[in-house]
């Protein structure tokens, strides 16, 4: 089954674009493609000027390139401090130290509202509050390109059959 034909697309650096369409018309599958956690039967995706291979997905992943998802898939058994500070311990080595590190995932859960919240474990915030804590976790590395699906599930009724990536 073909799911993407024919797709044509660049992004520029900078912008922030919103992919609408019909549920099932294959928007998680070109994010996915264009986040490099999904490969195409044929075609290529340049990212940051470069061709996604195999090898360079893991990097990309780990530093560039942030997401939120969906489900948002915070860690349960984390409280929302640690899985905002889990991306730079991830980072290992080459990263920031374990303070510093605290202490910028504090701040942004701050700016996102949840400065009396980072103890809490995701079953005790509601969705929205959920939402942020993935979005303060996904900006946590800088990453230069944040991809999110569904930004506005949250506020969206069930039976809508229109969402953006
Ligand atoms: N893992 C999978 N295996 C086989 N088919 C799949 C898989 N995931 C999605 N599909 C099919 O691919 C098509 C596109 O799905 P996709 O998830 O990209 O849609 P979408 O536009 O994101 O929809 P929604 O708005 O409901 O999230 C659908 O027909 C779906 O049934
Ligand atoms: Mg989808």
């Amino acid at each position: 089954m073909t799911i993407l034909d024919n797709i044509d697309l660049a992004i520029e650096a900078g912008s922030s674009v919103a992919i609408v369409g019909a549920s099932g018309s294959g928007k998680s599958t070109l994010l996915g493609l264009l986040a490099g956690l999904d490969s195409a039967s044929s075609g290529s995706v340049r990212l940051l000027g470069r061709e996604l291979s195999e090898d360079e997905r893991a990097a990309l992943r780990s530093g560039s390139v942030g997401f939120v998802f969906q489900s948002f898939q915070l860690m349960p058994h984390l409280t929302a401090l640690e899985n905002v500070t889990l991306p730079l311990e991830l980072q290992g080595g080459g990263g920031i130290g374990t303070r510093e590190a605290a202490t910028h995932a504090r701040g942004l859960l701050e700016q996102v509202g949840l400065g009396k919240r980072t103890g809490h474990y995701p079953k005790l915030l509601s969705g929205g509050e959920q939402q942020r804590v993935a979005l303060a976790r996904a900006f946590v590395t800088h990453p230069a390109i944040l991809f999110a699906t569904n930004p506005r599930a949250v506020s969206t009724p069930p039976w809508a059959t229109r969402s953006s990536i």
